[in-house]
């Protein structure tokens, strides 16, 4: 079986859109996977996968690259302040969702500053990925010090508790965040965010499923709503799509 068929027949089992991966790294990736597997080859590979539903999301968890922080770039969580308080002068409720969540540092770091910010009841916090071990992880919120290494002493006291190696995140925190599976390129998007948040992981796509997902975003966005890009990901026809663009990573719905 060659890697285009096995693409294929993935898309046919499980409804996972590898053409819009970019290819080389894709590539790179599974060859990876069937030599650390001992398989033979994509067939070897493609048969484990149907053969057990583990099997596939241990493959998913090994293709998808789930590095995170919390306030990664702090630079841009400063700006993120910023465009929150303006979301919240013409808002009751503020709802945000974090597309792409990986291990959950993400919202629970929008979680952490509305809570500073006193915001925290009147906004909501859906936070999504594709990798189901991920989020299982997101779930239980503990994490090693080098994913805390941006989050201030003070913070670290306030808003997490030690337990041996690791830090476990309060309840208060974790649940402000609601967790769910979604695919960006297969799943019907949620609507009606102010704030969408969606950082280093389309720059692991094609140029056309960037934007797409970048137009879907568009429709799930209310008037004026902000999306929150990452710092090596750019928008390039943002006026076509119905964006202006604020700063580097922020650009808003223009109605
Ligand atoms: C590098 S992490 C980014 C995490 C976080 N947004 C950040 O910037 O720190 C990329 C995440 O994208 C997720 N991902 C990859 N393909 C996806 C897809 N089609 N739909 C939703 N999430 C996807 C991966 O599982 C991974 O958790």
């Amino acid at each position: 079986m060659h890697f285009e068929e096995f693409k294929a027949k993935v898309m046919a089992a499980f409804r996972l859109d590898l053409n819009s991966y970019k290819e080389k790294q894709l590539k790179r990736r599974l060859d990876a996977y069937i030599v650390k597997l001992k398989l033979k080859d994509y067939e070897e590979l493609f048969r484990q996968i149907t053969q057990k539903r583990d099997e596939y999301e241990k493959l998913l968890d090994h293709l998808t690259i789930n590095v995170s922080e919390f306030f990664r770039d702090p630079h841009r969580f400063i700006e993120l302040q910023q465009h929150l308080k303006d979301l919240f002068k013409d808002r009751q409720l503020v709802r945000i969702w974090s597309a792409a969540c990986s291990n959950g540092s993400e919202p629970y770091s929008i979680a952490i500053m509305l809570e500073e910010m006193g915001l925290s009841g009147k906004s909501s916090i859906d936070a999504t990925d594709i990798d189901r071990q991920i989020l299982n992880k997101a779930m239980q919120a503990k994490y090693n010090r080098d994913g805390l290494k941006n989050v201030s002493p003070e913070r670290l006291l306030r808003f997490f508790d030690a337990q041996g190696d690791l830090y476990a995140l309060k309840d208060i925190i974790k649940k402000k965040v609601s967790f769910r599976y979604h695919d960006l390129l297969h799943d019907e998007y949620p609507k009606n965010y102010d704030l969408i948040v969606c950082r280093n992981v389309t720059i692991y796509f094609t140029r056309e499923a960037q934007d797409l997902i970048y137009k879907k975003f568009h429709l799930s966005l209310n008037p004026n709503g902000i999306l929150f890009i990452g710092g090596s990901e750019m928008i390039f026809n943002y006026k076509e799509l119905g964006y202006e663009k604020l700063s580097p990573c922020f650009y808003k719905k223009t109605n």
